[in-house]
């Protein structure tokens, strides 16, 4: 019996949680489905090229576990402990058999971003976009075969900006990344002062998320008019057919949420859409998926009409791609536009 009292006490102090963290399991829990097995990539690029591993700093993997790349599909792991990121990275270097050693790099970089703005314009918007915005698409596109392309990521993305030291960004320019796209640029020719003024560049884009945007976006767009809902509700109609949208359906804004016929008839929701439109917004991401079709909302109280309307440019704050941004801003003057010959 005090044996048994002995095992059961030992059993307490060193359970589980007190066991250190299985890296492979996590990567496995965590990581394989994106990255695949053994870090071969998959709908996220290879971890497992000798070429990343090498400049791919602890820190840096460390920084882009936990931050991920805001927008795109890699996401961000907060919670996890600095001794489960450890096994973790530890489980990321197994993947290389004989690690790179690392190329030389300059002790201080210190480039001219004027003169690194026209090299990447001559070098790097071909793959990674006029403003750094990466590949087309925003990471989802990396749905491929494995043997296919791998997409140029995103260099003005914050996750990436916090993520990389300059002698990173340094040495993946100057010694490209072998079994990837992203060549040495040594090799094509630059000097070595050319690559600082590079990185220099990067350095100055500036990470698109919300909270960098120039001037608060409101969340809503709304508009308000004296005439009748009937009227009201005629008048969406013909706004919505003539900006080229399809009228899916009108409804009562409660239908389906309470009982049949006790709806409130003074909140109404309109549907429309536009294909052309849609198709073009899911090949750029499909998670725009949640905010269409188009639906106008019309609400009567004291004898006026608001209209409301999501503003599409909120939800594509939280993408950090330039192509949805632009889609997104037309959608709003789109809106704005319906808004404004509804209630003239
Ligand atoms: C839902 C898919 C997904 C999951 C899950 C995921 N990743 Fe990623 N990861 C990506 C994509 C896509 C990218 C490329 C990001 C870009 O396009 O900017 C990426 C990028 C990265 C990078 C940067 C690579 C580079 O070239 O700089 C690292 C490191 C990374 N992931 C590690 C991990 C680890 C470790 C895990 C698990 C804890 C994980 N990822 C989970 C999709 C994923
Ligand atoms: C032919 C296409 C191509 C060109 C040209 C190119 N890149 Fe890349 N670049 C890529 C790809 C693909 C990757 C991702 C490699 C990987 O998965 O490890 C990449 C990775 C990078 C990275 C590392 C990003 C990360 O998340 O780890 C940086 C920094 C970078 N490129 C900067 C540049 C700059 C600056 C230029 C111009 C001087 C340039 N690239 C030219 C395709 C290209």
């Amino acid at each position: 019996m005090k044996q048994i009292l002995l095992i059961l006490m030992l059993l307490l102090v060193a359970g589980p949680s007190q066991a250190a963290p299985n890296g492979d399991r996590l990567y496995q829990d965590k990581c394989e489905a994106c990255h695949g097995k053994n870090g071969r990539g998959g709908v996220g690029v290879p971890l497992s090229l000798p070429a990343f591993q090498r400049d791919a700093s602890d820190e840096f993997l460390k920084k882009t576990i936990q931050h991920g790349r805001p927008g795109r599909v890699m996401p961000a792991f907060m919670n996890l402990s600095e001794a489960q990121l450890s096994a973790l990275i530890k489980t990321l270097r197994s993947f290389v058999d004989q690690p790179l050693k690392p190329g030389k790099t300059p002790a201080t970089i210190r480039g001219n971003a004027a003169r690194g703005s026209k090299l990447y314009a001559g070098n790097c918007t071909g793959c990674h976009g006029a403003q750094g915005e990466g590949g087309k698409g925003t990471g989802v596109t990396f749905s491929r075969p494995r043997d296919a392309e791998i997409i140029a990521p995103s260099l003005r993305n914050p996750g990436f900006q916090l993520a990389a030291s300059d002698k990173m960004i340094w040495q993946t320019l100057a010694h490209g990344r072998e079994g990837t796209p992203m060549p040495s640029f040594l090799k094509q020719g630059l000097s070595e002062q050319q690559i600082s003024d590079l990185v220099a560049y990067i350095r100055t884009l500036e990470p698109r998320t919300p909270t960098h945007a120039m001037e608060p976006v409101p969340p809503f767009l709304h508009a308000e008019t004296e005439d009748t809902l009937e009227e009201v509700l005629e008048a969406v109609k013909k706004a919505v057919v003539a900006a080229n949208f399809r009228l899916i359906r009108v409804q009562k804004f409660e239908q389906g949420m309470v009982k049949q016929d006790t709806e409130n008839p003074d909140k109404i929701i309109v549907y429309f859409c536009n294909f052309g439109l849609l198709n073009k917004a899911l090949a750029i991401d499909p998670r725009v998926g949640l905010f269409l079709p188009c639906r106008l909302t019309l609400v009567r109280e004291n004898d006026k009409i608001t209209l409301y309307t999501m503003n599409p440019e909120t939800v594509s704050g939280n993408f950090n791609n330039l192509e949805l941004e632009q889609l997104c801003q037309q959608m709003r003057a789109t809106y704005e536009a319906i808004l404004e010959e509804v209630t003239l």
